[in-house]
């Protein structure tokens, strides 16, 4: 068995955040989306050889995070790039010269799952012997979403995007074919969005009689595709850390709950609120940080408080009257006033805002 794992799409709901960085690549809790899937993938299947999918634009942004990274020493990679956002089908069908004879997992790259999952799946798709098996999710409002109607064991119908969903159970982007998936795919029509839809090809495989299963998600699930999303999971795998700290730290600080705090890094007269992680080179002056905050490497932040929050690398953060809360800072901001609002920031990469 292969892997597929779609990174392409252009991330419009997280802008300005997506504006440099591709999605895929944003951390949650310290780490890129992929490299989560990529975790699941290698602790819960046999799966060595993986397909990515990228885009144009940031394409080779993908690429080299992924080739630089530790996953290139297990996995073997490819990568595909596709010309032009024409859906998820077509992403896949771009892929068949490398997946060949294999079934595969697919993983569409800003989705992030509970432990345990996948293992549970694969093991069901190979027992089952069915063509396609796609993972189900209860949902409140499934209408964003690909919707299915089941009865028993089997898919009887799947919809994108209905209007009037017949069942709260929708599609939540991890799928697993037989190669059979790309006569499908050959075989229908571009949906009401211009896009050729994995969720029509998998339709088409049930309307031909073929046998299409489904496992229904039991852990927590997350569709990273917002600024929302993003906190609600850095939350999420925030609260399965480990107390680890790898740095001295002195009487001046408090520190309560799960916290992770890396090499190099210097706390003076704060307070620190698990869970939180703090990676290498990280300074901290008189300030409160936590719960739930993700801060990369070599930051500095003084005299500011925040909770709830994801900061990148190389930012400095300084004399912010307000709590920041639900923010979401990208690489190399400048804050050393505080912004309009009640402290809630979203901003991309570069932005500056310095009092005179
Ligand atoms: C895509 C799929 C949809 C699925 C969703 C999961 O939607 O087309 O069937 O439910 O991912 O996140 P999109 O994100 O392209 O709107």
């Amino acid at each position: 068995m292969k892997a597929v794992i779609l990174s392409g799409g252009s991330g419009q709901r997280l802008l300005p955040l997506t504006s440099k960085t591709t999605k895929q690549l944003l951390p949650i809790a310290n780490k890129p989306t992929l490299f989560h899937i990529l975790d699941r993938i290698k602790e819960e299947t046999e799966i060595k050889s993986v397909v990515v999918v990228v885009s144009q634009d940031f394409g080779h942004q993908v690429k080299e995070t992924l080739l630089n990274s530790e996953y290139s020493k297990y996995f073997s990679m490819d990568f595909v790039f596709q010309d032009q956002p024409l859906g998820l089908a077509h992403a896949v069908q771009i892929t068949k010269g490398q997946v060949g004879d294999d079934s595969f997992l697919m993983f569409l790259g800003d989705i992030l799952i509970e432990k345990g999952e996948v293992k549970k799946a694969v093991e069901k798709f190979s027992k089952d012997n069915f063509e396609t098996t796609v993972f189900l999710n209860e949902v409140e409002d499934p209408r964003p979403y690909g919707v299915a109607e089941v009865d028993g064991e089997r898919v009887l119908k799947l919809i994108e995007k209905p209007e009037n969903p017949k069942s709260n159970l929708c599609l939540s982007g991890i799928y697993l074919f037989k190669p059979s998936i790309f006569f499908a795919i050959e075989n229908i029509k571009p949906s009401f969005r211009g896009e050729l839809e994995i969720t029509d090809a998998v339709d088409f495989q049930i309307q031909k009689g073929k046998k299409v299963g489904y496992y229904k998600i039991n852990g927590l699930w997350f569709d990273v595709g917002t600024p929302e999303n993003m906190l609600l999971a850095n939350q999420f795998l925030l609260s399965k850390i480990e107390n680890e700290i790898e740095s001295e730290v002195n009487d001046s600080v408090k520190i309560k709950g799960l916290v992770q705090i890396g090499k190099n890094v210097i706390i003076e007269n704060s307070e620190i609120t698990g869970p939180v992680i703090i990676a290498d080179n990280t300074i901290i002056k008189d300030s409160k940080i936590g719960p739930n905050v993700s801060l990369a490497s070599n930051i500095v932040i003084e005299s500011s408080n925040i909770e709830n929050s994801i900061i990148r690398d190389n930012s400095k953060i300084k004399n912010i009257e307000v709590t920041i809360s639900d923010s979401i800072m990208g690489e190399n901001v400048e804050i050393n006033r505080t912004l309009k609002g009640k402290g809630d920031y979203i901003l991309g990469d570069g932005i500056k805002c310095m009092s005179s």
